[in-house]
């Protein structure tokens, strides 16, 4: 890589302790083998794949996050609302009304200079309807440009079709948009016409012998047997998605988005 460029690695949703355990082993061994500038990571799922709470931030963050984005799931555990406003690097979604607690964008400045994230959720098949994400949006940037035109955009959205609207719209003005939410990874990766890289969705780091991070046969029950059954994160070996972006910071563009898979195993470096 060349070393004008600015290198962001983004994580997907973690998903409860074995993304946790996976995610505190493998960013560490990831940015330098990456030679990664700036690593974010989705949490919305860290604790038991509901939530966030404080401590978990924390580790997300010793662990090498510099930003922490979330989304629907942001509210799940309550300790979490005082910590977003002493803690500006755990974002909640933009579009909440005024006077929600927290953040939803942030800048950050680095070795290589101002990066921006901003975290925005989007309304189609999504259970709370937040404000519309495209005017907030245009307003947010056009302000964020004022300090950085580096600007790595998380949007959480159930459909592809917002997510991809969401690209377009914001192509050439932020560097990059790369989904969550679904914890299925997109193969769309690409550097959209005006320079942003776009990943429809980065995909989770959860288990891999799941169905979205929970368990298999409870996930099963709840669509054959209809009756409420609650959820519980799967067992086994994880695996880590996320994307791996190069930006010029001269310019805010991207220049190359690659999708980032690796299977994560516990114990492995003690057997
Ligand atoms: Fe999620
Ligand atoms: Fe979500």
């Amino acid at each position: 890589m060349e070393d004008t460029l600015i290198r962001i690695l983004f994580l997907g949703d973690v998903m409860g302790d074995p993304g946790r355990k996976a995610v505190a082993e493998m960013l560490p061994k990831l940015k330098e083998e990456l030679n990664v500038d700036f690593a974010i990571v989705n949490g919305e799922n860290s604790a038991s794949g509901r939530g966030i709470t404080p401590k978990i931030a924390i580790g997300l963050m010793r662990a090498g996050a510099a930003v922490i984005t979330t989304g629907d799931h942001i509210w799940d555990q309550k300790e979490i609302i005082p910590f977003l406003a002493e803690e500006p690097r755990v974002l909640r979604p933009l579009n909440y009304p005024e006077g929600t607690p927290g953040h939803g964008c942030i800048v950050l400045d680095t070795k290589k200079g101002k990066i921006g994230v901003i975290n925005v959720q989007g309304r189609t098949f999504m259970k709370m309807i937040l404000e519309n994400p495209f005017p907030v949006m245009a307003e947010a940037v056009t302000k964020m440009r004022e300090e950085t035109k580096i600007i790595f955009v998380d949007a959480h959205s159930e459909t592809t079709s917002e997510k991809v609207a969401l690209g377009w719209f914001l192509d050439g003005q932020v560097s990059a948009v790369v989904g969550t939410h679904t914890h299925v990874q997109t193969a769309d990766e690409r550097i959209l016409p005006n320079g942003t890289a776009f990943l429809c969705d980065a995909g989770m780091c959860g288990p891999l012998n799941s169905v979205i991070g929970m368990d298999v046969t409870t996930a099963i029950e709840r669509f054959t047997k209809l009756l409420p059954s609650r959820n519980h994160i799967a067992k086994g070996p994880v695996k880590l998605c996320g994307a791996l972006i190069d930006v010029d910071p001269e310019t805010g563009k991207a220049v190359r988005i690659e999708r980032i898979q690796r299977i994560w195993h516990e114990h492995e470096e003690s057997s």
